[in-house]
């Protein structure tokens, strides 16, 4: 038996797509258990090149199961727009192939609506969302008044719970937001046309996760998001509305802690994130610049650019803590090819001691200033490295300190966006 989560170690993006579909190789089953259409996860095989954003990243393997869990928020306009966008691109999506939790959350039109309309009237104390209608959807769901995937294949139930929905959000997004009402027979037509053909892939996803674990499968939990995005961990308010960490898949698929093996905590080489929210090493720089540029920095989801920065393992020690990893992945190592020198922040100086976690309060973490060890760089040639050995020298000084500096193994070293551009350091994960 073995299960193991994959998840982000900073603030999402750090290649969580290109090694679940790598990973998927040693696994039977791929589940996503939270977040929903926010997250961009980006697969590379050959030629091709895969956006992916509520399908779990296994898809483009044959043999796999893919499962969307019960915490995640699913916008059922996004998911047949993603199947039919992997059908055309000769990726088979069959209820053989992909299963959704009769217990997840649906993200309805307001939620999009009120996203926007939220936003906006955050004005510049916006947090930078995607606009996608996380935050609403899961704020209905601690409400209490989320309507779920089961609901929408219950014709009754989901007009009378539609019906107190759009009366209830329709008051507050014109007379609050002042935005525009929404049409309840618009949504219900074609809602029940989504479900209609939703109801093939629709199972309990607890009972189906539960037997394949038991039925000696091999199991992988994709993250979304990352570590400093959780709901509870992360910089508040500057985070999504879910759990990202790895406490998250015992809630958002239904299968108890003592069933996973093995964490593994994908993190970039440096640091990056999208939106708005503190970030302690950032580059606003030059360096900033040039990283953004070599690496693409660029969103998956909205197009955004990435704000870029130092690689800091504050946040790496924090997700090690939260999340228990048993193992790092660094990504995106070749990117930093050619820079002369790499820092590394490895504390923080606040009001005259040195600490290694975040403090809860922003106005505290702004206190904060990095402590910076400094790298001698390493050339292109990395990109093309296919061993450990492989790997120039200067590189492998940096992976060593920052195993040393976090006390965890790095199991997997990524030098290019390419399946086959892979290192297995450690057969563990
Ligand atoms: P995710 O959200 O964690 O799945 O990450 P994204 O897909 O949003 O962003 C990661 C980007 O980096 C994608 O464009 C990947 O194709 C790319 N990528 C992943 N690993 C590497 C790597 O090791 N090197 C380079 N150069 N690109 C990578
Ligand atoms: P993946 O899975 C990076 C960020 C948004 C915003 C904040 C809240 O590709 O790593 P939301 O729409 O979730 O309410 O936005 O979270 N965010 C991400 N940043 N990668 C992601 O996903 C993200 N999903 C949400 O930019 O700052
Ligand atoms: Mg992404």
């Amino acid at each position: 038996m073995s299960a193991f989560i994959v998840l982000g170690a900073q603030w999402g993006d750090e290649g969580k797509g290109k090694l679940t579909d790598y990973l998927a190789e040693e696994a039977n089953v791929v589940v996503r258990f939270q977040g929903g259409n926010n997250a961009g996860h980006t697969v590379e095989v050959g030629e091709k090149q895969y956006k992916l954003h509520l399908i779990p990243s296994g898809i483009l393997h044959d043999d796999k199961l893919n499962v969307i869990g019960n915490g995640v928020a699913v916008d059922p306009n996004a998911l047949f727009s993603e199947i039919d966008y992997l059908q055309r691109e000769g990726v088979n999506v069959t209820p053989e192939k992909l299963i959704v939790s009769d217990r997840a959350q649906l993200i309805m039109p307001y939620h999009k609506t009120l996203d926007i309309l939220k936003e906006k009237a955050r004005g510049k104390n916006d947090i930078g969302t995607t606009g996608k209608g996380i935050g609403p959807c899961y704020t209905d769901k601690y409400e209490r008044c989320g309507i779920r995937v089961c609901d929408l294949l219950h014709t009754e139930v989901f007009e009378e719970k539609l019906r107190f929905n759009i009366e209830s959000k329709n008051a507050y997004i014109t007379n609050v937001l002042g935005g525009e009402e929404l049409n309840f027979d618009e949504i219900f037509n074609a809602y029940v046309k989504l479900g209609e053909r939703l109801r093939p892939f629709v199972q309990d996803t607890s009972v189906r996760v539960y037997d394949e674990i038991k039925k000696n499968q091999t199991v992988l939990f994709e993250g979304a998001q990352g570590m400093l995005l959780d709901i509870d961990h992360g910089t508040y308010p500057y985070v999504t509305s879910s759990n990202t960490t790895a406490g998250g898949v015992s809630t958002g698929i239904g299968v108890g802690p003592t069933m996973i093996t093995n964490v593994v905590g994908i993190a970039k080489a440096y640091t990056t994130r999208v939106g708005k929210g503190p970030f302690p090493t950032e580059l606003e720089d030059a360096t900033g610049e040039w990283i953004r540029e070599k690496g693409h920095e660029y969103g998956t989801t909205t197009g955004r650019s990435r704000r870029c920065g130092w690689l800091d393992v504050v946040i790496l020690k924090t997700t090690i803590r939260v999340c228990g990893l048993t193992s790092l992945v660094v990504t995106k190592i070749d990117t930093l090819a050619n820079l002369e020198k790499i820092k590394v922040c490895v504390g923080y100086n606040f009001e005259g001691r040195v600490i290694d976690y975040f403090p809860a309060s922003l106005e505290d973490l702004a206190k904060c200033e990095p402590i910076y060890e400094e790298f001698d760089g390493w050339d292109d040639s990395i990109a093309d490295a296919r061993s450990y050995d492989e790997i120039p020298e200067n590189a492998k000084k940096y992976l060593k300190r920052i195993e040393e500096l976090t006390e965890t193994k790095i199991s997997i070293v990524s030098v290019g966006p390419k399946r086959d551009q892979t290192i297995r350091v450690r057969k563990e994960l």
